[in-house]
């Protein structure tokens, strides 16, 4: 069983190919679910999917696996991360928050995919060169990735930057301290209504009030509403202005 949490639609994208090349099935975490539950069989394999945040596993998606109830402790366990450009110790941190459920994690693979946060000057998302550059790695490494998984190989194959301990245990909790907000969301006159951002929230934080989305404090800053927006009608403060958006399959040749 593949478990996935996916703001822009990598990990998504990561979780269904992977589902498909090891003849798993994947499910969407409902990570606003207070009881989430599943089946899986004694000798059957678990695989978490997500992006990384400020170089670890997302918050919400701990927070989500804290509450999971299984009728089995996996007996294989991977994480397929998917990042910008590094995890930092994405790995060993999500390996001892494992280890607190009981679980041990077997395997990490981190794959590099299109950035999705611009929510800070300097950071932007990648050229339409780069973004393709990325996404045809990935279809070639996918293959690859889940003979691994098939083969239950143990060990992690990252990708960890620079300073990789100072950004998985200090910028981090500084990043969701400081910055994780959605007090800076804007919504234009471009808006036309559709609701999109709303339903695309996998926090449920967005609720259309008179035509116009109203964000509601449960936000981890996945930036699904403001890059799927058809409108392009959501900034972020001045941070995003002219940016640009990108999602998993904007375009046809993703
Ligand atoms: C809040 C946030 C924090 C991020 N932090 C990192 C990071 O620490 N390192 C990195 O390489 N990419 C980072 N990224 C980029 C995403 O991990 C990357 O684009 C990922 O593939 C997005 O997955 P998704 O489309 O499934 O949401 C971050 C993105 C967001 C939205
Ligand atoms: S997705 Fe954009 S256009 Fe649609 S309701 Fe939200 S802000 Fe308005
Ligand atoms: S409000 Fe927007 S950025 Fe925040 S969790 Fe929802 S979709 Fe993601």
């Amino acid at each position: 069983m593949i478990l996935f949490f996916s703001g822009c639609g990598n990990s998504e994208f990561v979780a269904n190919s992977l589902a498909t090349l090891t003849d798993d099935k994947s499910y969407r975490m409902d990570v606003t679910d207070a009881n989430p539950t599943f089946q899986i069989e004694e000798d059957e394999a678990l695989g978490i999917v997500c992006p990384v945040y400020s170089w670890a596993v997302p918050l919400v998606v701990m927070s989500y696996l804290e509450r999971l109830q299984l009728n089995h402790t996996p007996s294989y366990l991977y994480l397929a991360c998917t990042c910008g450009d590094s995890v930092g110790n994405t790995a060993e941190h999500f390996s001892k928050f494992c280890s607190t459920l009981g679980w041990k994690l077997d395997f990490v693979y981190s794959f590099i995919m299109p950035e999705t946060y611009i929510n800070l000057k300097g950071f932007n998302l990648d050229t339409p060169d780069g973004e393709k550059r990325k996404l045809d790695a990935v279809r070639q490494n996918l293959p690859l990735v889940a003979q691994r998984i098939l083969s239950r190989e143990n060990g992690f194959d990252v990708v960890k930057g620079k300073l990789p301990w100072i950004n998985t245990h200090i910028t981090n909790a500084l990043f969701y301290k400081l910055l994780i907000t959605d007090r800076k969301f804007c919504v234009s006159d471009a808006c036309v209504s559709c609701g999109i951002c709303e339903s695309s929230c996998p926090l449920h934080n967005i609720k259309m009030k008179n035509g116009r989305p109203s964000w509601n404090g449960n936000c981890t800053n996945c930036m699904s509403c403001y890059h799927r927006c058809p409108k392009n009608a959501i900034s972020f403060g001045k941070a995003t202005t002219g940016k640009g958006q990108y999602f998993f399959g904007h375009n046809s040749d993703a």
